[in-house]
């Protein structure tokens, strides 16, 4: 079993879309073990995006995830990894498998309602930005 960091994104947050979410993540035999809103400071969603601090995106990216409250999760399960990164479907929603949670629910590919690790390496680092060990029960 495995764990990754997911986000629900503020353009999905707002749109009331919380729970849909959590639905194709729990259908894809993903377990939400841990879970909090919260409202980014720029400053925080700058460091958790820093790989991309190169690219053109970056600032509209980092004003985007703080804009407005994000849940961060952690999800378990076999596979987690590549098994969230599937159900959320691609970066581009117009690019997005239909019944993937970017295809149904993205507004752009900025705006993609979801964020999902990458790598084991990188979710561990994500889960430990965000959790502490007392908020992750076993
Ligand atoms: P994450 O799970 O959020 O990391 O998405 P990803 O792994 O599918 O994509 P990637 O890591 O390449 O990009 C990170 C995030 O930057 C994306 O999810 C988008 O929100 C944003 N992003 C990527 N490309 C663009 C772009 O061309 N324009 C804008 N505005 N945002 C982009
Ligand atoms: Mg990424």
């Amino acid at each position: 079993t495995e764990r990754t960091l997911s986000i629900i994104k503020p353009d999905a947050t707002r749109r009331n879309l919380t729970g849909k979410i959590n639905a194709k993540f729990e259908d894809a035999g993903l377990r939400i073990v841990a879970q909090k809103r919260i409202h980014l400071t720029k400053a925080q969603a700058g460091e958790f995006y820093k790989v991309h601090a190169e690219r053109p995106f970056y600032q509209e990216l980092v004003d985007f995830m703080a804009s407005e409250p994000v849940v961060v999760q952690v999800l378990e399960g076999d596979n987690a990894i590549a098994k969230n990164r599937e159900v959320m479907g691609a970066t581009n929603p117009a690019d997005a498998e239909s019944g993937t949670i970017r295809a149904e629910f993205a507004e752009s590919v900025g705006e993609n309602s979801v964020h999902g690790s990458d790598a084991p390496e990188t979710a561990k680092e994500e889960i430990a930005y965000f959790f502490s060990g007392l908020e992750l029960v076993g």
